[in-house]
């Protein structure tokens, strides 16, 4: 289903999937908000509805700042038991719901939020529509003792992993680690590599979000916001 027709700057086609993503909280109810510059519109738009919720969980220090700034009640993830939704970006989604997440650091963080949710709504912008996870270079937390055995694991798949940096030093991310991205792997099988890479020695989580799929993905495209069910 696609709803409105006009041509769209990206930084309008995050914003109008953010807006569109309220139609997904549910009123009284906490929810689960992920990280990035989408997930920066859907703030936006859910401080104009803050009254009718009790807050958020939030997977990152940058969104946690964000909606306290706007006046929104921000909770510790051990103090709720399950949320009913929770809203986040990617970098990639696959014609499945898998997708690849972490280009903002904060890959850990919302996979444990994703985790606590009924259903995972992905609000993205047309251009991370992709057909094989994997041109995007995959992120994955890990702790540095660790990084360069886990640069070759890569390596023996064909991947080149690099340490990410931040003005000349490694990114350090709100858990303390270290990302390493990936390039050259094509993810066919997504659940499959989550739960190998997952058990890696050394890996804090991976990128991809296959385990905690999308149920909904709000598509910013030219046409207007197309919604795909999984
Ligand atoms: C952060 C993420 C983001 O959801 C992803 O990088 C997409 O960000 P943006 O909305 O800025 O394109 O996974 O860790």
């Amino acid at each position: 289903m696609t709803t409105s027709a006009a041509s769209f700057s990206q930084d309008e086609l995050k914003a109008l999937v953010g807006q569109a993503a309220l139609a997904y909280v549910v009123p009284g109810e906490i929810v689960g908000v992920g990280t990035g510059s989408t997930v920066n519109k859907f703030i936006d738009a859910l401080a104009t509805i803050k009254d009718q919720i009790p807050g958020a969980v939030s997977s990152s220090v940058a969104s946690t700042e964000r909606l306290k700034a706007l006046g929104i009640n921000v909770l510790d993830a051990n103090e709720v038991a399950s949320l009913s939704v929770y809203i986040d970006g990617a970098d990639e989604i696959d014609g499945r719901g898998y997708m690849v997440k972490g280009g903002g650091a904060a890959l850990t963080r919302e996979k444990i939020v994703a985790a606590l949710a009924e259903r995972f709504v992905c609000i993205a912008d047309a251009s991370k529509r992709v057909e094989v996870l994997g041109d995007f270079p995959l992120p994955v937390e890990v702790i540095p003792m660790a990084a360069a055995q886990i640069a070759n694991h890569f390596k023996a798949m064909g991947g080149r992993a690099e340490i990410r940096m931040k003005d000349g030093a490694p990114l350090v991310t709100d858990n303390g680690q270290h990302i390493l991205d990936v390039r050259g792997l094509k993810i066919a099988e997504p659940l499959a590599f989550e739960s190998e890479v997952n058990q890696w020695p050394g890996v804090v989580t991976v990128g991809v979000f296959a385990h905690q799929k999308a149920s909904v993905c709000l598509l910013g495209t030219p046409e207007g916001v197309q919604t795909l069910n999984y």
